[in-house]
């Protein structure tokens, strides 16, 4: 039985149709106070949560699907397919908390498993009090290129985004790979990129990422090729979450499309995860 977040729906509904298992009829509600409730009377051996926790009412909600899950199935599987807090992944200063750490222990005490997709870092699993295995979302993104680009660039916006941009290259079957140096500034969130030396000019590129939050890094990326004279620019991430403005500045810095999957349900989300996520939870 598969019990989708109110974020989540699509792809729990492709996740139930790739494993043939049935979707329970979740009701999402409100109470006058404005805390949240989820209904869904079903019966299961197995009952596999999919939430994407995008806010912190989605996390609730998530809490509160493993809390009936428990009740009424016998084993309990979390799949998160995007998993809020998870670039908190340690203390930047001092007095910080590990709010990934904090997440995935709450998270834990709900199931008996958890599958996550392209977290930040892979390390948080050892975050879970329960086995945790994580899916690469990357494996789809090649999908929704256009065919037959000529040579293309897949460019990381920094270096920890290497594996994914080959990744994709491997998966589309010609061009070349390459990362620009990227610095934040923890005060002000402004992102500076330092291209590679590799010539743009003419060529379509790619700029993979594992996530597109406020959009300043992929936008930034952008500006810099179209600025060097790169022919087609493209932008493809795991997790679209796109927050604010940031589809405004992708488009403005002269992006041709985004393609994202359904980790986070946006307009974007031109691929599933759902094959993937189903792979490893038969
Ligand atoms: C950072 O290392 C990540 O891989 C992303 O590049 C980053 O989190 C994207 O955030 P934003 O869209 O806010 O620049």
């Amino acid at each position: 039985m598969i019990l989708p977040g109110s974020a989540s729906q699509s792809l729990a509904a492709a996740l139930a149709a790739e494993l043939d298992r049935d979707l329970a009829p979740v009701e999402y509600d409100r109470f006058a106070d404005g805390e949240l409730i989820v209904r869904a009377p079903f019966e299961a051996d197995h009952a596999v949560v999919v939430a994407a926790t995008v806010s912190s009412d989605a996390h609730v909600q998530l809490l509160q699907l493993q809390d009936l899950a428990g009740r009424q199935a016998d084993r309990v599987t979390t799949v998160l397919p995007y998993m809020g807090y998870a670039r908190q992944d340690r203390a930047f200063e001092e007095g910080d908390p590990v709010s990934a750490r904090a997440v995935a222990r709450a998270i834990s005490a709900g199931t008996d498993r958890a599958v996550t997709v392209t977290p930040h870092e892979p390390a948080i699993e050892e975050f879970f009090d329960v086995p945790c295995e994580t899916v690469d979302g990357s494996r789809v993104l090649a999908d929704p290129l256009p065919d037959g680009l000529p040579d293309p660039l897949f460019l990381a916006p920094d270096e920890s985004a290497t594996g994914l941009a080959r990744t994709v290259r491997d998966d589309y079957g010609a061009g070349g790979v390459d990362y620009f140096e990227k610095t934040r500034d923890r005060e002000t969130g402004d992102v500076t990129l330092t291209p590679s030396d590799a010539d743009v000019t003419d060529r379509a590129v790619v700029v993979v990422d594992d996530i597109v939050a406020t959009g300043s890094t992929m936008a930034g990326a952008v500006e810099h090729l179209r600025a060097d004279g790169a022919g087609r620019v493209f932008a493809a991430c795991v997790h679209p979450m796109l927050a604010a403005d940031a589809r405004t500045k992708l488009a403005r810095a002269g992006v041709e499309a985004v393609y994202g999957t359904d980790t986070v349900e946006r307009s974007v989300s031109a691929v599933s995860v759902a094959p993937l996520v189903a792979e490893a939870l038969r």
